[in-house]
Order: C-alpha cells, then structure tokens, then sequence
C-alpha cells in the first residue's frame, strides 16, 4: 500500500447506529485534527475478532463541531471481511492506529454542474461533497439510492440542506434509478461523482460512454465487493505448483498473500486493474465484482480482479505473472 507510516492513535470519543447495519464514530486523534477535503477518507489500523491486525480505509464525514474528532460511517458487512465486523465492534474509549486522511476522490468545484450519486453506504464521501457545493451556490442534485428505507441515515439532514435537489430511490419500494435518463438532463460540461457498489458504477460508466460524454467528468469510488452469498472456491497456480482454497470470508487476493504470492494491487475496489490475473481454466462461474475491466473482458472470463471477484461452483486456474501493459 503507498502511504507513510506515521500512524498515530485515535480513541474512540463516541459510537451511534444510525441503522440496524450502519454504525456513526467519531474518532479523536492525539495529533492534531486535520479538516478533511470532501471525497477524503481515514485508513485504520483494526485488530479483527481472531487477532488478525486488519488495514482499512473509510471515507469521511467531516469533523465534529468542536474541531476535535473525525466522522466516519461504517455498514456492518454480512458475510464481513473483518473490517467492517472490527469497526462495530469498537466502543467509547478504545483506542485505533490511523492516518492522516488521504484523498484520491476528490472534488472539482469548477464544474458548471454536479450530478452526486450515492448508493447505500457510499453516501459517506458524498455528504461532504455535497454541503461543500452547496455552501458555494453550485449547481447540484443529489441521487440517492438505496434498498430498503432505514438505508437511508443521511437523508433527512440532506432534506435539509438540499430540499428538492435531493432524490431518494428505495428499491424495496420499486424505485428506480435510470442513470441513462438523469445523464441524458446533464449539460455538457456537467460532472458526476458517484461512490456505490459495483452495479451502480458501471451502469454509470455505460450510461456516461453511450452518451458519448468525457470520461473524465465521472469520477467514481466502488465499494471493497463482499458477495453477500460468498462461497469458497480452490485455486490452481500451476506456475507455483501450488493449489488451494479461498474461504468464504476471504479474498483472493487475500489468500494468495496467505501463501506468499507477490501480486500487484493497489485500490483494493476493483478500480485500477493492478491485481488482474490472466485465467486459464475455470471449473463453475466467474463472479466479477470489479468495474476496471469492459462488459466484454468480462464476458470473456479471460482475466479477473483478484481483490474483489470471486468463483462459484468450483475454482479456477490463474496464472499469477501477469502484468498489465504500462499505460
Ligand atoms: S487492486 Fe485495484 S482492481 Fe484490484
């Protein structure tokens, strides 16, 4: 992972679910309490329920009103990968390791208009981006999108603050988000910001490119896919010699480090492509949860995202030296 390693701890000043699976925290750091850009997000140091010491990343609020602590949001994974499970399980006074907060999701103000997207949980980075537009008179809406109604924990103060700017899809309720339309209302210079699962994000992408709009006015931030029915799956390294299981709640590439395979990463969201294995056999189903790679390199089964996609129904043979060409 690229950052430095000037940890420092953080205690743990107050907990507050704000649903049955979304927990608030508010993390005071014994260094000082940076104001974060909107789109920022803290990495944690966490110790997972079996001792493991877990390194995550969670998108920012902001800080309290005081100025003394950081504001993260963290929904409770089912099945989770540790993380999400440490961080619920934290209380009033525990002590964390974090960072200083990082941003590679950043806001541009200078766009003349700014379509926000939210799906579940991905809510966090948005919140910030859109009180920071808001506060500069910037033309806005905000899309959020969820599946059941007690999801939707931020919309009430973004009622607030937004009025009819703001959209909220329950799909439980059969509400229905239409990216192609709500692309097609954007003026051309227009941006969006979205932080979402993966389905989200590529209808977004296939929406933007069919509009024949400019890939850089989408800026996106997925979430670290969990399956929610994750099975294990075997793997073969035949360049290795080696072959072995992947846990349901583990990921491939976690499992690969667990063995002692070297592999590229580096977003860990299925984003950037660094961890894209070249398959040469499959035994059952790829699931790809990554948006890096096109619907039809997909289809193909013929590389997947080690960070985030999986197998169903048997495993898969891979050949771990692939690299990807230099950009
Ligand atoms: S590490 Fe970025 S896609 Fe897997």
């Amino acid at each position: 992972m690229r950052m430095s390693q000037d940890w420092q701890a953080a205690t743990v000043r107050r907990t507050k679910p704000l649903s049955p699976t979304v927990r608030e925290l508010e993390l005071a750091p014994d260094a000082a309490c940076t104001r974060p850009e909107p789109g920022s997000h803290l990495p944690m140091r966490l110790t997972a329920a079996d001792g493991q010491v877990l390194t995550r990343q969670y998108s920012l609020l902001g800080r309290t009103d005081d100025g003394l602590a950081w504001r993260i949001a963290v929904k409770r994974c089912m099945p989770s990968r540790g993380g999400s499970a440490a961080v619920h399980a934290l209380t009033e006074g525990d002590v964390v390791q974090v960072l200083p907060p990082q941003n590679h999701f950043a806001l541009s103000v200078r766009a003349p208009q700014h379509l926000l997207v939210a799906g579940g949980i991905g809510i966090t980075p948005i919140l910030g981006m859109a009180q920071a537009l808001a506060a500069r008179g910037a033309d806005l809406r905000l899309l959020y999108a969820v599946r059941t109604a007690d999801e939707l924990v931020y919309a009430d103060g973004l009622r607030a603050l937004l009025g009819d700017r703001l959209q909220t899809f329950v799909s439980a309720q059969g509400q229905r988000l239409d990216m192609a339309a709500e692309v097609a209302q954007l003026r051309p210079d227009a941006q969006l910001l979205l932080c979402g699962p993966a389905g989200l994000t590529r209808a977004a992408q296939a929406a933007w490119h069919a509009a024949g709009r400019a890939a850089h006015r989408l800026r996106f931030e997925t979430f670290g896919a969990v399956a929610t029915e994750a099975q294990p799956f075997w793997v073969q390294l035949p360049r290795h010699g080696l072959r072995f299981e992947v846990a349901a709640d583990q990921t491939l590439l976690q499992a690969l480090d667990a063995q002692g395979i070297a592999t590229l990463r580096d977003c860990q969201r299925g984003e950037c492509g660094l961890c894209a294995m070249d398959v040469l056999d499959v035994e059952g189903h790829i699931d790809h949860h990554d948006v890096f790679l096109s619907p039809a390199e997909r289809d193909a089964d013929r590389r997947l995202c080690a960070c985030v996609s999986r197998v169903r129904g048997g495993g898969v043979v891979l050949d771990t030296a692939y690299r990807p060409d230099p950009a």
